[in-house]
């Protein structure tokens, strides 16, 4: 298996807000071989994909040094890709506009507005705060990140440039993925599109129902206009027309609002609170020379004492629920009132209550169970 990070080819490094030093990435190529007891072991890293002078192949036969400060740069390169385009980019800010148009363009007694406000409720908070601390110039990803400074935001165009309702197909993006977020997500999508569909079905009868729903036309209007105009224009469609399309577009929004956001954000912690392990600030370039790497560079490029806690704490609190948390399938507001609506909202906290049992009993045989996804740490909607 090969992980090409090339996509931050030319992205800038930014110079730390406070201590004024340059920080430094790389846009690394690195091969993956499963080993005898299906484990991913890495077998080479390439810190350039596009560089031909001085770029030269790390592997685990190189001095230890070398190896070392090899894979830390390939995850301190992932890890911005992880944090800025798979978590903030991929699931807060392509649903936000949704709770937006949501607000603004749907009444309070329409079914699309009590199905959607579980999952949509706080987004627009959280990202508010995101954009107000954490992406602003001198905000939290300037003072821990790499490509903090600018890059970040290069980073993120780079992705939203690419973005389509497509990438709402999960089972479609999965054939890339790994194996416990995949199959635990596959669960999850079947699920969840059952749910959907159900009550889709319930409100509409036909194409034309959704047609001629003037409400869910302004919806799609207003998401397109003010949220997605960053991306090709033929990347999310201005009007639905059939029942189809929006079980589609509802199935995605709630998938990444819930299951994608808790796979991105439920590890962090266990990934970069080891920030020498998961460095995402480096302070000297790319090692060019295998032979001549001490301890001491090693320890140079790593962020130093201040900036490891500062990658820690922000690390602890984005996979910290907050503690009102409403996880997937507990409806503790009463939006729906029909019986046959509460009757799907039942079956589905059922459906999700058997995919715990399902991944508990699959975890039993892994030597390293993957719990990310056990139901009751998968939020219904974006906190953090
Ligand atoms: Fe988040």
């Amino acid at each position: 298996m090969m992980l090409l990070s090339n996509y931050l080819e030319g992205v800038p490094c930014g110079n730390h807000p406070i201590l004024k030093t340059q920080n430094y990435t790389c846009a690394p190529l690195l091969v993956l071989y499963c080993n005898t007891e299906g484990f991913l072991e890495p077998l080479a890293i390439q810190l350039f994909s596009n560089k031909k002078e001085q770029n030269p192949v790390f592997t685990p036969k190189d001095p230890p040094n070398a190896w070392l400060l090899a894979k830390m740069f390939f995850n301190s390169a992932n890890g911005q890709i992880q944090q800025l385009n798979e978590h903030l980019l991929f699931t807060h800010m392509v649903t936000e506009p949704f709770a937006i148009a949501l607000r603004r363009r749907v009444s309070r007694n329409h079914p699309l507005f009590r199905f959607m406000f579980t999952h949509l409720q706080h987004i627009i908070a959280v990202d508010s705060y995101a954009r107000g601390v954490m992406i602003s110039t001198g905000g939290t990803i300037d003072r821990v990140m790499s490509t903090g400074g600018g890059g970040h935001l290069e980073l993120m165009k780079r992705g939203f440039k690419k973005w389509s309702i497509e990438d709402f197909d999960v089972p479609k993006c999965l054939a890339k993925r790994e194996y416990g977020y995949r199959d635990d997500s596959l669960l999850y999508w079947a699920v969840i599109k059952k749910y959907v569909r159900r009550i889709v079905e319930l409100y509409y009868k036909s194409d034309q129902d959704v047609a001629n729903d003037s409400e869910l036309q302004d919806f799609m209007e207003e998401s397109k206009k003010f949220g997605f105009s960053y991306a090709d224009d033929d990347k999310l469609p201005s009007k639905l027309e059939k029942k189809t399309e929006l079980i589609h577009l509802l199935t995605g929004i709630i998938f990444m609002s819930s299951v994608q956001h808790a796979a991105e954000g439920n590890p962090m912690f266990d990934i970069y609170g080891n920030p020498p392990a998961h460095p995402v600030l480096l302070r000297q370039p790319a090692p060019t020379n295998k032979e001549k790497v001490s301890m001491e560079d090693i320890m140079n490029t790593l962020p130093d004492q201040d900036l490891m806690c500062a990658q820690m704490a922000v690390s602890h609190t984005l996979s910290t629920p907050p503690a009102d948390e409403v996880f997937l399938g507990e409806f503790p507001m009463k939006l729906f009132t029909e019986e046959s609506a509460i009757k799907i909202l039942e079956e589905f906290t059922q459906d999700v209550k058997d995919i715990g049992k399902k991944i508990n009993e699959r975890n039993k045989s892994w030597k390293v169970p993957y719990e990310y996804l056990l139901p009751e740490n998968v939020p219904a909607r974006i906190d953090m």
